[in-house]
């Protein structure tokens, strides 16, 4: 058959309201055109993220009905305990409630004032926890990753040539860990391949620099793997996966992404005096260390969906339906990063709006623009996420791609809910030039596109 079906049926419905565009304009300027400030049912199809947004199966209900609150030593943190070290065969886990978390207490015991973090991109919570320790955040994705046509099948890669120039500049004894982050959020969604693992690696081990994963979408990572490289398309995604693992010394995850969870989070790592240190951390200030800042039934939810998410049915019609709509993006002309990633397409803004320059934030007005039109929620990723102001001089640098995220949840939204997207984008396309750019009126320090208003640009 040539039609990838949903593999679920639905049991549980939540109705969507539906807004007229009169109402939307109404609804974005009280938010100060940041949708972040919108209301959730104001919004019709929301891809502001696939972080948390998953809908869990019946067997997470059920799990969530079982879960033991016992403070120290519950059955479901055992549960938990034993799915994440099969998983990854790292001995010290953590739970935590959320990716940011686990980044929090891991950058504050290595990081620190002149400290260097590699990565291939941080995400903005992993660059905001790394420079709020005093330590330096650098990004070393291949060229490839930094350009959205350039078709690579893994442009996810950290590049080992600049990281072997990052070690020889600062100094390895600077350098407390290297990561990477699987699929690279900040980069389009892409893929790391197992070959770029082992070479990154081998870098690391010659210069004693631990490597940690941010394994977010380990497992979207690990079937894109089975998909595009050669040696694994006859391995299982779970395989695939424990074979990334073995490679790291550590790991972030946040269990809202592949987890399949709303909340939950953990800290992986085989060091066993960093692990005491982290333990002590997480007492502190997220729980004990059987639950972290999670109750059992958290645990029991990200126990199975840390189970569930590894089913190659689900992936293929995961990582397919993504697919679908980047391809139909691409077949109307909208420039889009290439190729789809595993849980998002990336909308290439500033070839979307060539007539705003990045100064008036072309990603934001096009996330407008699209609520605007059919109330769709989308994600800024470029300038307001990541450019910055030099509080002495006032220069702005700019980050080398303006791009809009339309994040996928997992498990939630239909075929004909995606076929409305590529109509809506399609639209906002056709009609395009009248599309105006932004000015920030008010912004937080760190941040910002959280928190940030905006004003139109007059036309
Ligand atoms: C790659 C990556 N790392 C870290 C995080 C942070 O996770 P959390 O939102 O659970 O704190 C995210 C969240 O989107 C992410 O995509």
């Amino acid at each position: 058959m040539k039609t990838i079906i949903e593999p679920f049926k639905i049991k549980m419905v939540e109705p969507i309201a539906l807004t007229t565009p009169q109402e939307r304009e109404e609804i974005l300027r009280r938010a100060h055109f940041n949708v972040f400030q919108i209301p959730a049912e104001q919004v019709i199809i929301d891809l502001l993220t696939d972080s948390g947004t998953s809908a869990m199966s019946a067997e997470q209900w059920a799990g969530m009905l079982r879960g033991d609150e016992a403070y120290a030593g519950a059955r479901s943190w055992f549960r938990f305990e034993r799915v994440v070290r099969e998983l990854t065969g790292i001995p010290h886990i953590l739970p935590t409630h959320q990716g940011r978390a686990s980044e929090r207490i891991l950058f504050e015991l290595v990081g620190g004032r002149g400290k260097v973090i590699p990565s291939n991109n941080h995400f903005d919570t992993t660059r905001a926890n790394i420079e709020h320790s005093g330590a330096e955040a650098v990004d070393l994705v291949i060229d490839e990753g930094t350009q959205p046509r350039t078709r690579h099948p893994f442009k996810g890669n950290l590049d080992p040539r600049k990281l072997e120039e990052l070690i020889a500049r600062v100094g390895a004894r600077h350098i407390p860990l290297c990561m990477v982050t699987v699929t690279n959020n900040s980069g389009g969604g892409q893929p790391v391949s197992m070959a770029n693992l082992h070479e990154v690696r081998e870098i690391c081990h010659r210069h004693a620099i631990p490597l940690f994963l941010d394994a977010c979408r380990f497992a979207e990572n690990a079937y894109l793997i089975k998909r595009r490289e050669r040696g694994w398309d006859s391995a299982s995604p779970r395989a695939i996966a424990r074979a990334m693992f073995d490679l790291a010394d550590g790991a972030t995850i946040s269990a809202k992404k592949d987890g399949l969870v709303n909340i939950g989070g953990v800290l992986l790592m085989r060091d066993d005096q960093l692990a005491e240190r982290a333990n002590n951390l997480l007492i502190l200030t997220e729980g004990f260390v059987t639950y972290g800042g999670l109750a059992g039934r958290d645990l029991e939810a990200m126990a199975q969906g840390f189970t569930e998410v590894l089913d190659e049915d689900y992936l293929h019609y995961r990582v397919r339906s993504v697919e679908y709509l980047g391809e139909h993006l691409l077949e109307a002309g909208v420039h889009i990063v290439e190729p789809p990633g595993g849980h998002a397409i990336y909308i290439d803004a500033a070839a979307f709006c060539p007539h705003i320059p990045q100064s008036q934030f072309p990603g934001q007005a096009l996330v407008c623009a699209l609520y605007r039109h059919a109330g769709i929620r989308a994600v800024e990723i470029g300038s307001v996420m990541f450019g910055r102001v030099d509080p002495d001089t006032g220069e702005v640098s700019y980050p080398p791609m303006e791009l809009v995220r339309l994040a996928v949840p997992r498990r939630v939204y239909t075929q004909s809910h995606i076929d409305y997207v590529v109509e809506a984008v399609v639209e906002v396309f056709e009609r395009r030039n009248t599309i105006r750019g932004l000015r920030i009126v008010e912004e937080p320090r760190a941040l910002r596109h959280f928190t940030a208003q905006f004003e139109a640009v007059a036309g």
